[in-house]
């Protein structure tokens, strides 16, 4: 595994000890998603923004799997959770790193709550399916703008300009990531919009979710 050698910024570790706190909601919201989104996954499998690993106790057997996590305080949670669950795992932290050692070689690129933080989404897109072989899938699950709800649009969009992104390491709820998704090149996507249920004022804020897949 690559090790990392930035070191983490007081937001990185701030939103570290949240998502460590987190994973047992994280299952309880998202479990029956996820058992449907990743049941096919299989071979050499990417992840961008893995987080805490909660993602990983998802996956068959038998895969091979590379996070992609810029946070350094998550790796020794990552190399852990992978050890634990006889994944074969490497790290990176930052795409383009993944890119430039394995351009076309995924079967699989998975995000979920990921794409709302990326600081350049159109390029992260590319970079998702500059991974994929060709017919390899992106699997995603995010929250995004509410298309329906004005009071909640105005809130997600005003939320960036509050410590709302410094808390949460840079999320920003207004994002279309749906149309992103659908403007970047794949030959076919599958996107369902859902509304999310879950406690406190995140959930509230990021109730719109999307979950699907872009095949290359
Ligand atoms: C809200 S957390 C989601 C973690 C996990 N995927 C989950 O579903 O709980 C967002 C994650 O994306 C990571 N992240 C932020 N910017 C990123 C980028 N440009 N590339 C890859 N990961 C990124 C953060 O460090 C964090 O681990």
């Amino acid at each position: 595994m690559a090790a990392s050698t930035r070191p983490a910024t007081l937001s990185q570790q701030i939103f570290a000890r949240f998502l460590l706190g987190g994973d047992d909601l994280n299952h309880r919201m998202y479990a029956a998603r996820k058992n449907a989104l990743f049941k096919e996954v299989h071979g050499r499998v990417f992840e961008i923004g893995p987080g805490t690993g909660v993602n990983l106790s998802y996956y068959p057997s038998g895969i091979s799997w590379t996070g992609i996590e810029p946070n350094p305080v998550l790796h020794p949670v990552l190399k852990g959770k992978a050890r634990e669950l006889n994944i074969t795992a490497d790290l990176h932290t930052a795409l383009d790193e993944a890119v430039r050692e394995d351009k076309g070689r995924a079967d699989f690129v998975v995000s979920t709550m990921v794409l709302c933080s990326v600081s350049d989404l159109a390029g992260t897109l590319k970079s998702v399916r500059d991974l994929l072989k060709s017919g390899g899938r992106f699997l995603f699950l995010e929250h995004v703008i509410d298309r329906a709800n004005p009071v909640r649009r105005f809130v997600q969009r005003a939320a960036p300009y509050t410590p709302w992104r410094f808390f949460s390491d840079g999320c920003d709820p207004g994002r279309d990531i749906a149309g992103a998704i659908a403007a970047a090149g794949f030959t076919q996507v599958e996107c369902q919009h859902y509304l999310q249920n879950g406690p406190g004022l995140i959930a509230l804020v990021n109730r719109p979710h999307i979950y699907g897949h872009a095949v290359k």
